[in-house]
């Protein structure tokens, strides 16, 4: 098994502020990468983020605000930056690919396949294109898809253009990239995923890649070093994010990092709209370039609004620096994961965080641990009491304690966070049940002190084990009930969830 981990999120179009679709896989990269620190320690994770900083749609946004791009992209990215701050989100590092260092492994990216050739044929050439082109997906488009010049995918108008531009020859890996989706399973993840890239790639023949824009239709980019007249397109440019964070190519072409290494398990957490762009042109890139393939790449589904996709012209994008000032960092990022098994979609409603708070939050958690420190203060003047011998009902949970960890490891590895907070919630239910159904206070009338020693005893480690695995996903609460419970003495604090009363919020 790999030591050492690597993830990332996709580096973020910063044409507009960050919304909660965004937050969704930097809180899921964020929970898995504390998850494997505790796991691993923490100088063998890696976490990069950032920001994808060129191409059409931020020369328009740039445009409209009457600022040059780099300087709309040098101001748009501290509202990324400072959202992940207001998170508390952990990265080791912040790529933006208008950085010195991203520029320049680009440009080695493009010189080393311009240079290679594979089957006699040069991986790099130039070529005249005409055809259809969606200005706003960037994409370009054959004849055969197109009905009433209208673009497939965004279904805005598409315009035909002429130019000489150069391609990457994508066509002739399609039989390596079938194979090696069919022989590493998690390779695409989930399953649904995978099938649904086998199954294009089944039906359609690869196009070679367009990777150039003539530079008087678009500026904003990295110039090909073979060609002034040119920039590269922004998809071949994003991507190489992942390996000009965290490497070089040396003189001889060969990709060094000490992150993309082969004791290193490395994840792509990404969209699922973005599925083919990581699943086909990625691994190619990299098969090319001589580069390892990283482990998985595992594409999550979509927060809607109502049943309808979120965006800034429907105007129903729901800014998370809101949901945080109104509910909390652990709260937004328990919902978030806990609500909708990561990897389909999910509506988006402050009804449903209210619910979730009101009932896990408050109901279970918080009247769990609020309800023990209270008897500890009660009962031993806030000393922990010592273990004793358990009833039924208390063995049951100290078995639960104990195999916990290892109960969680599977879903954390398959990245089902729901089913990870599910069954450290079976930790709280269950103990829970065992207040009601003991009643202490009729152990303690009876002077029944050894009883009720060990009920509470087993509870608070019932309780310090809930903590510790509810660090990655809530790490404030983890860290707040750790103090009020966490040693010999309690400190017992304010209730962690108090209730939302719906009746007063609309
Ligand atoms: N810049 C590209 C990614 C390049 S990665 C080499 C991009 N950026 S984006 O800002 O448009 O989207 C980034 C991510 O946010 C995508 O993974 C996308 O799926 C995700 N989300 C955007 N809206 C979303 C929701 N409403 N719900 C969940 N995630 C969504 O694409």
């Amino acid at each position: 098994m790999a030591n050492k981990f690597y993830i990332t999120t996709p580096i973020y179009y910063v044409n507009a502020a960050p919304h909660i679709g965004h937050s969704y896989t930097t809180i899921a990269a964020d929970t898995i990468s504390r998850y494997k620190r505790k796991q691993l320690g923490k100088e063998n994770v890696w976490f990069l983020t950032g920001t994808d900083e060129h191409g059409q749609k931020i020369q328009k946004a740039a445009d409209e605000a009457k600022l040059t791009p780099q300087e709309f992209v040098d101001k748009v990215v501290l509202q990324f930056k400072g959202l992940w701050n207001k998170l508390e989100i952990t990265p080791n590092d912040f790529i933006r690919t208008t950085e010195e260092r991203h520029i320049k492994t680009v440009q080695r990216v493009l010189e080393i396949l311009h240079n290679k050739e594979a089957g006699g044929q040069k991986l790099i050439y130039s070529s005249k294109y005409e055809g259809w082109y969606c200005t706003p997906c960037e994409t370009f488009w054959p004849e055969t898809q197109i009905t009433e010049q209208l673009c497939p995918d965004c279904k805005r108008k598409v315009e035909k253009i002429s130019e000489t531009n150069y391609f990457f020859r994508l066509s002739i890996y399609q039989d390596w990239l079938v194979k090696y989706i069919e022989d590493n399973v998690n390779f695409v993840s989930p399953q649904s995923r995978r099938e649904e890239v086998l199954s294009f790639l089944r039906h359609n023949k690869l196009n070679d890649l367009c990777i150039s824009r003539p530079k008087e239709r678009l500026n904003w980019g990295i110039p090909l070093p073979f060609s002034p007249e040119h920039v590269t397109y922004v998809w071949f440019d994003a991507l190489i994010n992942y390996i000009s964070a965290v490497g070089n190519f040396n003189e001889k072409g060969k990709y060094q990092s000490k992150w993309w290494q082969d004791d290193v398990e490395i994840v792509h957490l990404i969209g699922k709209d973005i599925l083919r762009h990581h699943a086909i042109y990625w691994p190619i890139l990299l098969h090319a370039l001589g580069v390892r393939m990283p482990d998985k790449i595992f594409a999550h589904g979509w927060w809607l609004i109502d049943d309808t996709k979120m965006s800034k012209s429907r105007g129903n994008a729901i800014n998370p620096i809101e949901m945080v000032d109104r509910y909390g960092i652990d709260t937004y990022r328990y919902f978030l994961l806990r609500d909708v098994p990561f990897g389909l979609d999910g509506n988006f409603s402050e009804q449903a965080i209210v619910k979730r708070f009101n009932g896990d939050l408050a109901n279970d958690l918080g009247n769990l641990v609020y309800r023990t420190l209270t008897m500890i203060e009660k009962y031993y003047q806030g000393e922990v009491p010592e273990k004793g011998k358990l009833d039924e009902q208390g063995m049951v949970i100290e078995k639960l304690i104990k195999e916990l960890p290892e109960k969680l490891a599977i879903p954390t590895e398959v990245l089902n966070f729901s089913l990870s907070l599910e069954y450290i919630w079976d930790l709280i239910s269950l103990p829970n049940k065992y207040v009601e159904e003991t009643k202490p206070w009729n152990l303690a009338k009876e002077n029944k002190t050894k009883e009720l020693k060990s009920f509470i005893r087993v509870l608070v480690d019932a309780i310090r084990e809930v903590a510790d695995e509810l660090y990655p996903f809530m790490p404030k609460t983890s860290e707040s009930i750790k103090e009020q419970l966490g040693t010999d003495r309690i400190k017992k604090g304010n209730p962690l969830f108090p209730r939302i009363d719906t009746k007063t919020k609309a």
